[in-house]
């Protein structure tokens, strides 16, 4: 089978000199088209660090990266600016919204550059959220503003989405309601997540478990019969 994503000798350093941080040291492994990937690891094991570099965020430092064909390496700072923009959703660990703008022109916002997109109501309508859709981001309680950056990146449709710590700051239940979206995602259009956390107990839904400590792949896994959120309990 043809891989979506192909990581081969991945290395990213921060800094230079006696500064410098590797934050991810020699990766490599590979994505199935339609996968639920899971990336697993420590505070500071360099999750962040991947998933920032597969969706075309910072650029690495040695190695390659091929997302459903292309070598993101290759691309200049505008081909990078397409893929980020046509081809991946971003969750970002820390919201990242835009505070002058209402909950429903931030979703809007990620709708209007790609080709099909959800409509902005109905993504917020997706994550429970559609009667706050004019409130603004600092009306709004932690885990409602991580609901609309999740709704801004379902809204754009896009080909790869990559989850940084999603239900971080969400109760349990509205977690669960989250993780069932993202698995629906992969179910329902074949489209790839993948899902940077702490929580190993999130490992049974996921399609492929990779695990990382210290800047490399300790572990790299995969279920033949993924748990149905529904059926999960952490
Ligand atoms: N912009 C940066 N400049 C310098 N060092 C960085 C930078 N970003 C991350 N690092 C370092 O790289 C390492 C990996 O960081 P990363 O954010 O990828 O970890 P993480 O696994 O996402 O951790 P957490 O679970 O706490 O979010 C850490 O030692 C961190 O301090
Ligand atoms: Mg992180």
């Amino acid at each position: 089978m043809n891989k979506f994503i192909t990581v081969k000798n991945e290395v990213k350093t921060y800094g230079s000199g006696t500064n410098s941080v590797t934050a991810n040291k020699d990766i490599n492994f590979e994505i199935n088209p339609g996968e639920l990937t899971i990336i697993l690891g420590a505070s500071g094991a360099g999750k962040s660090t991947l998933l920032n570099v597969l969706g075309g965020m910072d650029s690495i430092t040695t190695g390659s990266i091929n997302v459903n064909g292309v070598e993101l390496g290759n691309l200049d700072g505008k081909g990078l600016t397409t893929y980020r923009r046509k081809q991946v959703g971003f969750v970002f660990q820390f919201y990242n919204l835009i505070q002058n703008l209402t909950t429903v022109e931030n979703v809007e916002l990620a709708s209007e550059i790609v080709d099909n997109p959800m409509d902005a109501l109905e993504a917020l309508k997706s994550v429970g959220l559609e009667s706050r859709a004019n409130n603004f981001p600092a009306q709004l309680s932690g885990g409602e503003q991580q609901r609309v950056a999740i709704a801004r990146a379902l809204a754009k449709n896009p080909d790869i989405l990559l989850a940084d710590e999603p239900t971080g700051a969400l109760d349990y239940k509205t977690g669960k309601k989250i993780l069932q979206l993202f698995q629906d995602f992969t179910r329902k259009y074949k489209k790839n997540v993948i899902i940077v956390t702490h929580n190993s107990l999130l490992k049974p839904m996921a399609d492929h478990v990779i695990e990382m400590a210290d800047g490399e792949i300790k572990s790299d896994t995969f279920n033949s019969n993924p748990v149905p959120v529904e059926n999960l309990e952490w």
